[in-house]
């Protein structure tokens, strides 16, 4: 059974972002004696207050801090401690004007918003981890710490930086991965368009260019970006550890929402994985991309737990239109969260702010006060999560196998491509969905996974991988062989990490395993469509767009073919039989209910029938040393049936066989274990 993340939280985390330093010293007092009120367990403090630790170069002001978490300790709330880097403040930035970060432009970002620093900055990385240590040094036994909490959100706003400090960094990154320049030309293909390089000096940060900049240079632009993030990350982190606290080390990751950070290379350097998440409020059904969001955070923790550190009560200030959360939405998320293997649901923010920004940012302290339909719905969560605190180290049961991979999505999203249709983002939302309406639990796993961690998995999708790098294809070949079920989509294993293509025709990596040449793409014009053969070899079957192409069958069977288009009568689906597994290709891009039909197909072939739930009833198991725990929550504005026998711990109803979840609502069944 896996460690608890927050050893020293004996319930679920539930708080959130908590800004003392907004609010006079009485309004203090009434925070602690509403998050005694509304059972919170731990809050994140000191996020945006270098400004105040730190009010002048080297002068540290620290006991404000520590006042806010003797009193916190006195309630008996633990205390999630960041570091303030990611919002150096002002007389850092007018004494460092250089560490302010550049666009690919030339165009300097100004101060007075945040994140606005190069993560290149020699200043700024001395500066944030002289007063990491200093914080760590001064609170670091204090009893309510539970948890660090690095900078805020690496690289959300800012991934990537052009300033000539960058610039330099990238030939030393450029160094270290090639080691010389003979190797870097060949890599990066220079023999095109005169590109070769003769010195080091003479590579710059990928600039405003007359056309695209080398592929394979931007690529590995991204690659360095995300590692100057991580350096960051890491000289903090080693900044505390070094005070020796052992209070476990985290940063709030964005899964799904931040496209900048290669998370596999992040994850294994944090302690515990945490994560933030905020619906897309426009969405019909934005429990999909919680769900999805929280399964990417459980990937990057290696399936075990991870800790939600931050999510919404109601709505956000920042998208078009901020719809806020309907009656029941918030308990259904924050238990989706964990029911995902969450070990608790944070929330931005505690109070909500009276100036700034984010003044309109939903809180647990809405600006309507505690006569508030909210405020009674944050204490009755909060008793929920009490309820729950068992389900702490469970393991959450995963059923089949997604791939997610960031350098794949960098270099897909390239221009030059055959389309302008092809996106990562998409492709990975649609053929989630198809899977979560298929009520089948998802493990996200890198493109280039053992095949150990593969071989659990009876079915493993590649929603859309253009990159796989070289012995990847080889894994998953090996998956196949051993009896796994592989669903590959058009445009995928097109190139090599280096965004190379190799020798011979697509779909290069993966020709073998397919059992399949690809000839020639036909990518269709805007709005254009492709019918498919239906199962008696009709033209009445699945209609793709985007994408039409010359399949040609080296031992695939063809399951449909294309009944109209560029690829007429030419394969269109096939199957591929592979020692003891078999491997599945589309050539074209399908909806979300043509991969909901076929990965339903492929889902009983591999032995995972139909679940007979209703659609919008999102279930999944957590399973624990004695018990198993059925999380149901039920999306829709109708009651929904489930299987279940045991206690529900939000009610103490005993079930026996049947289950009621109610419109709108959520049971948390204990089950004995079926292990
Ligand atoms: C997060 C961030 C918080 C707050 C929140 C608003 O991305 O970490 O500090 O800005 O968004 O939704």
């Amino acid at each position: 059974m896996p460690q608890a993340v927050v050893p020293r939280l004996d319930r679920l985390a539930f708080g959130g972002d908590y800004n003392p330093e907004q609010w006079p010293e009485e309004v203090h007092e009434e925070d602690v004696r509403l998050m005694v009120e509304a059972g919170v367990s731990m809050v994140t403090v000191g996020v945006f207050s270098w400004a105040l630790l730190e009010p002048q170069e080297g002068r540290y002001e620290t006991a404000w801090l520590r006042r806010v978490m003797d009193r916190l300790h006195g309630a008996g709330i633990r205390v999630d401690l960041a570091t303030p880097s990611a919002s150096p403040p002002p007389w850092f930035s007018a004494a460092h004007p250089e560490s302010l970060p550049m666009t690919r432009e030339g165009v300097r970002l100004g101060v007075g918003a945040r994140e606005h620093y190069c993560a290149s900055s020699p200043d700024y990385r001395r500066a944030a981890q002289a007063l990491a240590s200093h914080l760590a040094g001064e609170l670091g036994d204090h009893p309510a710490l539970a948890l660090w909490h690095i900078g805020n959100e690496f690289g959300a706003q800012v991934g990537r930086c052009w300033c000539p400090v960058s610039e330099r960094a990238f030939r030393v990154w450029l160094q270290a991965r090639y080691g010389d320049l003979d190797a870097l030309n060949r890599a990066w293909g220079t023999a095109f368009w005169s590109q070769r390089y003769g010195e080091w000096e003479e590579i710059t940060a990928p600039r405003v260019a007359p056309m695209p900049v080398n592929p394979s240079q931007q690529l590995d632009f991204l690659r360095f970006a995300s590692d100057e993030h991580l350096a960051c990350f890491t000289g903090e982190r080693d900044a505390v550890r070094a005070h020796g606290t052992g209070v476990p080390i985290t940063t709030n990751f964005m899964a799904t929402t931040c496209a900048n950070l290669d998370y596999w290379r992040w994850a294994p350097e944090v302690d515990v994985v945490t994560n933030d998440h905020y619906l897309t409020a426009e969405d019909e059904r934005p429990h999909l991309g919680l769900a999805m969001s929280a399964d990417v955070t459980r990937g990057l923790a290696g399936g075990g737990p991870w800790l939600l550190l931050e999510h919404s009560t109601s709505a956000v200030n920042w998208q078009p239109r901020n719809v806020a959360k309907r009656p029941g939405e918030m308990r259904r998320n924050a238990l989706a969260h964990v029911a995902r293997g969450s070990e608790g649901a944070m929330y931005f923010q505690w109070r909500a702010s009276r100036a700034g920004a984010e003044k309109f940012h939903s809180a647990m302290v809405p600006h309507a006060g505690t006569d508030s339909a909210l405020w009674r719905d944050v204490v009755a969560l909060g008793a929920d999560l009490g309820r729950l605190a068992e389900v702490r180290g469970s393991v959450v049961q995963d059923e089949v196998a997604m791939v997610w991979d960031w350098p794949s999505r960098w270099a897909l999203e390239l221009e030059f491509r055959p389309t302008v249709d092809l996106g990562f983002e998409e492709r990975a939302a649609a053929t989630y969905e198809a899977l979560h309406d298929l009520h089948r639990t998802v493990a996200v796993v890198p493109v280039d996974a053992e095949l150990e961690r593969l071989a659990r998995y009876p079915v493993l999708v590649l929603p859309q991988a253009y990159l796989v790098p070289d012995g990847a294809a080889a894994v998953l070949a090996a998956y196949v062989e051993q009896g796994g079920h592989l669903v590959v989509p058009f445009f995928s294993g097109i190139v090599d990490a280096t965004d190379t293509v190799p020798d011979g025709p697509y779909p290069g990596q993966l020709r073998e395993v397919l059992g399949l040449d690809v000839e020639e793409w036909h990518p269709l014009r805007a709005g254009q469509r492709v019918a498919l053969s239906g199962d008696d070899g009709g033209a009445d079957g699945p209609v793709g767009d985007v994408w039409s192409e010359r399949v040609r069958p080296r031992g695939a069977q063809v399951l449909r073919t294309f009944a109209d288009g560029p690829d007429a009568g030419h394969p269109a689906v096939t199957r591929h039989s592979r020692g003891a597994g078999t491997a599945w290709y589309v050539a074209t891009r399908l909806p979300v209910a043509g991969l909901r039909d076929l990965l339903a197909e492929v889902l009983d072939a591999a032995g995972l029938p139909a679940s007979g739930l209703a659609r919008d009833l999102e279930v999944v198991r957590r399973r624990g040393e004695d018990a198993d725990y059925v999380f149901a929550l039920n999306h829709s504005g109708v009651p929904a049936a489930l299987g279940a026998t045991g206690t529900d711990l939000l009610t103490g109803r005993e079930h026996a066989g049947a289950v009621e979840v109610p419109a709108g609502g959520a049971v948390v069944v204990r089950e004995a274990c079926r292990a």
